[in-house]
């Protein structure tokens, strides 16, 4: 057996105790009285990169800060230069009473561990860095160079890491960038992801009363803001599911009839997926099937709302303000300034007169594709096979990764995304977990990777 392999296997008890110390720190880049627990994650990271052999800094940064550790160089190294990215932070636990188990107490149950963060992205990468420690510790050497960017604000639409990779760009130059932050359509089927969608969020915020009212003796006199915001949100979905603002669709290309086929190979049984969801049907924009849906064209979804008395029983007023929280996906070729730029236009003409309209555009990240027939590609997905000892497919997702854009136009190098999250991994929701197996499967991509891309860099 290869040494790298037999390493990975030998010791991966303490890998997931590892990934067990990691998902402790509660690393919710949303919730600003987190940041000390984001630089504690961030330290214990940075120490673990050090101690597998890592030449290793804590970059600060105007927000949490970036792990960057690189594999020992040899000096005038003319060897292909790999970046691999990841993100430390999470997204809010809430809502708790759902969980299981507390979210930042792992938990191991069958093959899998529970916890915020294990499979987005803390599994995923620690993953990448365990095929490393047993690169190094084997003796074996590395077909090239790797430096590891692993950041602190994916989760909040990474707005520091573009100006951390403009300030490094010359150390950072690379022929690819692998990250594994993705998932796969089933268990024991890895794949390729070539493409992801962009976003752009806006929120919008609507001011009637300068204070709560009395709904009885005020209410048939002023407008109710809870309500304006419903019927402006309300407009923003046609009758076909389909975006209703003006210039939206205008630079959406559509699908080509080979990547239809290709998503029409993939797994999918509607009775299934319905009852995993939990829905008593389905819905979606007419003419698509369900991948070409959620991956391959634009949406609009409400994450928050908010408004009025949320305690118990009833209480009789007028709110004096509602909020929502909005984002809007976006497919090749919309760009997100564009598109938050007609989605205010739009916003704006619907809010009526008798409300006051805040719109705040928030984070944004434009989509990304890749040619799955590139060398690049085609050597990941020899690497995926050997891992998984299964012929990986290729996938396009519905998910974001702004800074994957950046990437190409700060670095000049091209993403590859090789995902180990499973469908019910609960990514973002109550009960996140990550399956062991793919833990150990994402190693031994990471053994087997480097020899492929380096052999066509
Ligand atoms: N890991 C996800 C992205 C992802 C998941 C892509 C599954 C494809 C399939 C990442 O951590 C994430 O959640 N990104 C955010 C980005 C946003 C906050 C800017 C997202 O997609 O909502
Ligand atoms: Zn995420």
């Amino acid at each position: 057996m290869n040494p790298v392999l037999e390493y990975l296997a030998q010791h991966h008890e303490r890998f997931v105790r590892d990934l067990g110390d990691y998902v402790r720190f509660p690393s919710i880049s949303a919730q600003p009285q987190h940041k000390p627990d984001l630089q504690a994650c961030a330290t214990w990271l940075a120490e673990r990169c050090r101690q597998l052999g890592l030449d290793t800094e804590l970059c600060p940064t105007p927000g949490h800060p970036v792990v960057l550790a690189r594999t020992p160089r040899q000096p005038g190294s003319q060897r292909p230069h790999f970046v691999v990215y990841g993100h430390y932070d999470v997204q809010p636990p809430e809502p708790f009473e759902l969980w299981t188990s507390p979210p930042f107490e792992p938990r191991l149950s069958g093959s899998s561990l529970f916890a915020r963060g294990a499979s987005d992205n803390k599994g995923q990468h620690l993953a990448h860095l365990n095929a490393v420690e047993a690169y190094l510790h084997t003796g074996t050497e590395l077909p090239c160079d790797l430096t590891f960017v692993i950041e602190g604000e994916e989760e909040v639409g990474s707005p520091n890491l573009a100006g951390f990779l403009e300030a490094r760009r010359t150390e950072l130059r690379c022929h690819h960038v692998v990250i594994s932050d993705t998932g796969m359509p089933a268990r024991d089927l890895p794949a390729l992801t070539y493409g992801l969608r962009g976003i752009v969020a806006v929120e919008l915020k609507l001011t009637g009363p300068s204070r709560d009212l009395h709904s009885g003796i005020f209410g048939g006199t002023v407008d109710n803001p809870a309500l304006a915001l419903c019927q402006v949100l309300a407009q923003l979905r046609d009758r076909r599911g389909r975006v209703n603002i003006p210039g939206f669709y205008d630079d959406v290309v559509s699908l080509s009839p080979y990547e239809r086929r290709q998503l029409a190979r993939l797994p999918y049984q509607e009775r299934a997926y319905t009852k995993f969801l939990g829905v008593p049907q389905l819905a979606g924009e007419a003419g698509y099937t369900a991948w070409e849906q959620r991956s391959a064209r634009p949406t609009v979804e409400i994450n928050g709302l908010t408004s009025g008395y949320q305690g118990e029983g009833s209480k009789t007023i007028i709110p004096a303000w509602a909020s929502a929280k909005l984002t809007f996906r976006l497919v090749p070729n919309q760009k997100p300034r564009p598109i938050a730029r007609c989605v205010q236009r739009h916003l704006r003409k619907l809010c009526p007169p008798t409300v006051r309209a805040d719109i705040h555009i928030g984070h944004g990240g434009e989509p990304y594709l890749l040619d799955p027939r590139s060398p690049a590609a085609r050597a990941a997905l020899r690497a995926l096979a050997k891992a998984f000892d299964r012929e990986p497919v290729l996938l396009r997702e519905g998910g974001s990764i702004p800074i994957v854009t950046e990437f190409q136009r700060i670095l000049g190098a091209e993403t590859l995304l090789l995902g180990l999250a499973l469908p019910d991994d609960n990514a973002h929701s109550p009960n996140e977990k990550f399956d062991l197996d793919n833990y150990a499967a994402g190693m031994r991509l990471g053994a087997a990777l480097w020899p492929e891309l380096a052999a066509i860099a």
